[in-house]
């Protein structure tokens, strides 16, 4: 199956935004006075603002209401939203445009598959709309990843089948996400988080249209497959 669709994720692959995502929590588990470090943060990659909370809160002292976690995440979300005023052109992670202009050259179509349900002021802000054919974002979701539902969508606005479509993640949910949805995946950071990825690379700078084809040998991948299976997969593969 030749792929012919690109679905990126926003946060942390194309976009320097996860560092402000961090420090939005850091300052409401500061104000609160939960312990939280930036090991905590990388559990919070890839899934919902809610869920994301939720983590957080593992480590609070006392037990919040619904009402109350409402409030924190609003709360957090207007830091992270102040931070993201700064955000300009430059802001394109190293090798994100160019990638993305090469992929356009060759015809491939491309869309976005982010849980953030501030990816269209992201998107404008570092001036990447012209790039998608497609964007499914946080707004447009039910079930966050590691669910396959923000890919699947990707992929059906793309037109295309999720088989003919690649997924770029930097996120351990993200790939679970992929391969869940039938996707083959290639992974951005440390393979202790992203190495269940057909390919894993230290940056979207090291991606070129040979990493994209060379994904077309190997196993296809599992169609259909739950998140939950592909965990446990993962798991069993860990435990050898
Ligand atoms: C993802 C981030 O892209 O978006 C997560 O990796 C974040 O860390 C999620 O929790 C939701 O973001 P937002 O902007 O809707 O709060
Ligand atoms: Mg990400």
């Amino acid at each position: 199956m030749n792929h012919q669709g690109v679905i990126f994720d926003l946060d942390g692959v194309l976009v320097t935004t996860d560092q402000y995502h961090y420090r939005g929590w850091k300052r409401l588990a500061e104000e609160e006075g939960i312990p939280f470090t930036r090991e905590d943060n990388h559990r919070l990659r890839g899934v919902s603002r809610m869920e994301s909370l939720e983590i957080l809160l593992e480590k609070a002292g006392r037990v919040y209401s619904a009402v109350e976690k409402q409030e924190l995440a609003e709360r957090k979300n207007r830091y992270y939203v102040e931070f993201l005023q700064n955000l300009t052109p430059d802001d394109a992670l190293p090798g994100a445009r160019s990638l993305l202009e090469a992929l356009k050259r060759r015809g491939f179509r491309l869309a976005v598959g982010s849980s953030s349900r501030n990816a269209p002021l992201i998107m404008k802000k570092v001036d990447l709309c012209g790039f998608f054919d497609a964007v499914a974002d946080g707004n447009d979701i039910t079930r966050s990843k590691p669910d396959p539902e923000v890919f699947l969508l990707a992929a059906e606005r793309l037109g295309l089948k999720p088989a003919e479509c690649v997924v770029v993640e930097d996120a351990e949910a993200g790939v679970v996400a992929a391969r869940a949805a039938g996707m083959r995946c290639i992974g951005i950071g440390d393979p202790a988080l992203v190495g269940a990825a057909a390919k894993v690379v230290g940056s979207v700078a090291e991606i070129t249209l040979d990493t994209i084809s060379q994904l077309e040998c190997g196993n296809p991948p599992e169609v259909g497959i739950s998140a939950a299976v592909v965990y446990q997969n993962e798991e069993q593969i860990v435990k050898g």
